[in-house]
């Protein structure tokens, strides 16, 4: 996982980079594709469920699971990069959100929540602590923020495959659902919107939008939960 996790972490430092005005989300995705051959891992999410694509690029409204194609990048737009590799059977998830170019004042403030979030979420990852916690934690900086918690979406288990147990979801009671132990490995992801959670599937069967229009960001590392607390696999 530490293996897969750095070819993620490569991709997701390399798109960031890519992601500029007049590039297209299929570059991105072909860039992606290039570096996880190089590094010797796969890309975990094409053919997943039937899945298009190596890397999700979902734009302003869209939250998750955007297919890369045609579509051109303009200033402004936020950007969410979602990428998954296998390495020798086993699996690393992570996303980031990023402003392409100069952007609204309301997107950059969607990407420092939705990472402070993240953080929120990751240190609750520590052995004696409930699965709910992080959830709880996630809700409570976006909802001190103003913004709402995508509604049906959550992190979830990932190693031997992409998609484990439990589901981790970025709502949820203090002190509820499974013990956490050290060993245990999470997706913890947050997806956030400015308006309201609810979502929508689009006509592609995979693009998911924000049903009210509004603007979403997302953040994703995979976490492991050691002895001594939470270790991001998801970065270099
Ligand atoms: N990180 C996304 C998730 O955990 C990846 C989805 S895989 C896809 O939901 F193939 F469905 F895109
Ligand atoms: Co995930």
């Amino acid at each position: 996982m530490r293996q897969a996790g750095r070819i993620v972490a490569l991709v997701l430092a390399e798109l960031r980079t890519a992601a500029q005005a007049g590039v297209t989300t299929a570059t991105l995705d072909r860039l992606a594709s290039e570096i996880i051959a190089r590094e010797g891992g796969e890309p975990a999410f094409r053919g997943y469920r039937g899945y298009p694509a190596t890397i999700c690029t979902s734009v302003n409204d869209e939250v998750l699971h955007g297919i890369p194609g045609r579509r051109v990048l303009r200033a402004g737009d936020l950007l969410k990069l979602d990428v998954g590799v296998r390495w020798q059977g086993m699996y690393a998830d992570a996303a980031v959100s990023v402003v392409v170019g100069r952007g609204s004042q309301l997107a950059h403030r969607l990407v420092e929540v939705v990472e402070e979030a993240f953080w929120a979420g990751y240190t609750m990852a520590r052995p004696g602590r409930y699965l709910g916690d992080i959830g709880a934690a996630i809700e409570e900086i976006v909802r001190r923020n103003g913004f709402s918690v995508i509604e049906g979406y959550a992190g979830h288990g990932v190693g031997r495959a992409l998609h484990e147990e439990p589901s981790v979801p970025n709502h949820a009671e203090a002190g509820r659902g499974i013990l956490l132990r050290s060993g245990m490995t999470l997706a913890i992801e947050p997806m956030i919107s400015a308006g309201s959670g609810q979502t929508l599937v689009k006509r592609d069967g995979w693009t998911v939008v924000t049903r009210d229009g509004s603007l979403a960001a997302h953040y994703e590392h995979t976490v492991w939960i050691s002895e001594s607390g939470p270790v991001i696999l998801t970065q270099l």
